[in-house]
């Protein structure tokens, strides 16, 4: 006798994800998805609706998963699979008391973020965005000693705010340029990834004061929002330049505002903010040492598609119970 064929699981995709992902959902032959055929998110109200009732949900970040998607998604809810590897939008402890399990995107991206964060980095303190503007608007005249001047990395201390794989695939980038000391700070001494790169562990005092770049690299969560304030940036060099590739909300931006337009550190490269988008009439798009790009650092086709393939991948193994290539342990 035939065994019945078995029902394919419903799942809701949030966002129209990179072909990789899709593809690997369509041939799996173990689903149904809905998609959100978007390049905008999903609006709440609609996001609720189209929940109900579903065992996968496939989001990215900026759909925030709490309590409210959840009770609307009701029992029937086995995993969710970010294609981030940030997962601050996710209310873990609801989805740890509800046995949901977590895919997320750690590993693809790591190369695209460093590199990215390696041109924001030199775009800030070599001043590329300035540089360009003046030379289209008439502002470059003769050759000027002093003109557009910034900092160079040839023999600078690199501070690292949170040392990960990514913070030590930035480093390994920005030796070459010279650097002649790695710091960071973390809740603990990462001793195997330190030294990988030579760095040393120093308290956040140190990494403030020491640091003539600043990269910040830490997840957002209750304690590293805010982290990066008045109190960092008052201890920091006036030659400075802040880097965040992380998240917005590590960073007080009022404090960064002052500290950028007081002159008590040099120049800000920033990837993400709060809120997202900035709006363009934000105060820190008026000041030349900030430069700010909308959340890009891992914005390469390729990482992208890996990002959607692996949350694709995450998404099936869970869906059937066994192990997902990159699970968030809850
Ligand atoms: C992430 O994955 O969390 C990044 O911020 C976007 O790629």
């Amino acid at each position: 006798m035939q065994s019945a064929p078995q029902a394919l699981a419903r799942v809701y995709v949030t966002r129209r994800v990179p072909p990789d992902g899709l593809r690997i959902l369509r041939q799996s032959g173990q689903v149904q998805f809905e998609l959100w055929d978007s390049d905008d998110p999903v609006p709440r109200k609609e996001l609720l609706k189209r929940v109900e009732g579903v065992e996968g949900l496939l989001c990215v970040l900026t759909e925030k998963i709490d309590s409210e998607v959840l009770e609307a998604a009701g029992p029937n809810l086995k995993v969710v699979s970010t294609m981030s590897v940030g997962y601050d939008h996710l209310s873990l402890p609801e989805l740890k008391k509800r046995g949901i399990r977590v895919g997320y995107t750690p590993d693809v991206l790591t190369d695209a973020v460093a590199e990215l964060t390696v041109a924001l980095l030199l775009a800030t303190s070599r001043r590329l965005i300035e540089a360009v503007e003046e030379a289209k608007t008439g502002g470059w005249g003769t050759w000027r000693t002093m003109w557009l001047c910034g900092y160079e990395l040839n023999q600078s201390t690199v501070g690292i705010m949170g040392l990960g794989r990514i913070g030590v695939a930035i480093a390994e980038r920005l030796k070459p340029f010279g650097v002649k000391r790695f710091i960071y700070t973390d809740v603990a001494p990462r001793t195997e990834l330190a030294s990988k790169i030579q760095a040393e562990y120093v308290t956040m005092d140190e990494l403030a004061r020491e640091s003539d770049f600043l990269a910040v690299c830490c997840a957002l969560t209750p304690e590293t929002q805010g982290i990066c304030n008045h109190s960092l940036f008052s201890k920091m060099k006036k030659t400075a330049v802040f880097i965040n590739t992380s998240r917005g909300p590590v960073v007080n931006q009022e404090d960064l505002y002052e500290a950028l337009s007081s002159g008590q550190i040099a120049a800000a490269g920033l990837d993400v903010t709060t809120p997202e988008p900035l709006p363009p009439d934000h105060p820190l798009f008026k000041l030349k040492n900030c430069v700010i790009l909308p959340h890009i650092a891992s914005a390469s086709y390729t990482t992208r598609n890996s990002m959607s393939a692996l949350a694709a991948n995450n998404l099936l193994a869970g869906l059937k119970g066994e192990p997902m290539p990159k699970e968030l342990k809850l």
